[in-house]
């Protein structure tokens, strides 16, 4: 039987990524993307190298498109086995970036999609989840919204002092633990991967990891087996002397 991962925000950077290394073990990616030209490269640069791969239009901010991506998926896959949330925006930066210059619209609409989008993406796509036999939810998020990271005096997040990226992300933490609760009798699984700092277009490639790199963190917790983790904050860990594992909230 088919196994079916939806990314988001797949035609660039960590989510292209993830979908090929999901595709790369037999997994049918459908390649989430907002602009239909774009997902639709990306896709035929997936089948190229032989992925089972599918363009499926999704812009996690519209409803209607939302809807329209559950409801082709279940027509044509009847569930899903894996939804990766991995579309975000970094968001405009507010006069000189600190918390005292954020502005409440830059902020509201970066929740619009970091949050709210995967909110609306996971309630619309849990019936197909459901149904698939052991679904795995992978949220991609960051240290940067640990909250125990940013107030490490001796860790790298402790210079930053930016609100919308950061607490856009520890919001996601949250909703992420709050899944895994409601969840939690089930064959499900939901936890949130921490890709590192990646160079993508997300932060004008300044990040020291490649994008494959910034990806593993999604595939490891979209393939979890039965007694792997849920409500957890996994990938890579910063300056902790081991590349990857559990990183506090
Ligand atoms: N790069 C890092 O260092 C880093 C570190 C930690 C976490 N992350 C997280 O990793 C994930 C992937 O980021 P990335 O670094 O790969 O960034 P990226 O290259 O900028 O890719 C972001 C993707 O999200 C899509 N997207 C944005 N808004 C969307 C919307 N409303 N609907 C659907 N798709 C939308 C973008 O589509 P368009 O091409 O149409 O804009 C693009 O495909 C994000 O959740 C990010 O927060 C990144």
């Amino acid at each position: 039987m088919t196994t079916t991962a939806l990314i988001t925000g797949a035609n660039k950077g960590i989510g292209y990524e993830t979908a090929r290394q999901l595709a790369a073990r037999g997994i049918t990616v459908l390649v989430g993307a907002r602009d239909a030209e774009l997902g639709r490269a990306a896709t035929e640069k997936l089948r190229a190298e032989g992925a089972d791969a599918r363009f499926v239009p999704l812009d996690v901010t519209d409803p209607e498109s939302i809807a329209a991506a559950a409801e082709f998926i279940g027509k044509e896959f009847g569930k899903l086995d894996i939804l990766v949330n991995n579309a975000a925006i970094a968001g405009v930066r507010d006069g000189d970036g600190k918390p005292s210059s954020t502005e409440l619209d830059s902020l509201r609409n970066l929740f619009e999609t970091n949050v709210f989008g995967v909110v609306a993406v996971t309630n619309a796509l849990l019936p197909l989840l459901r149904r698939a036999e052991a679904a795995r939810i992978v949220n991609v998020s960051s240290e940067v919204g640990s909250l125990t990271a940013t107030m490490d005096p001796d860790g790298p997040m402790f210079r930053m002092a930016a609100i919308p990226y950061a607490t856009s992300k520890t919001a996601l933490n949250m909703v992420t633990a709050q899944y895994a609760k409601e969840l939690w009798d089930t064959p499900i699984k939901v936890n949130a991967a921490n890709p590192g700092y990646t160079a993508t277009d997300l932060n004008h490639n300044s990040g020291f990891r490649t994008a494959a790199q910034g990806a593993e963190p999604s595939v490891h917790l979209a393939t979890l087996p039965a007694d792997g983790p849920s409500g957890v904050l996994w990938g890579y860990r910063w300056g902790a002397g081991e590349e990857y594992g559990q990183l506090a909230w």
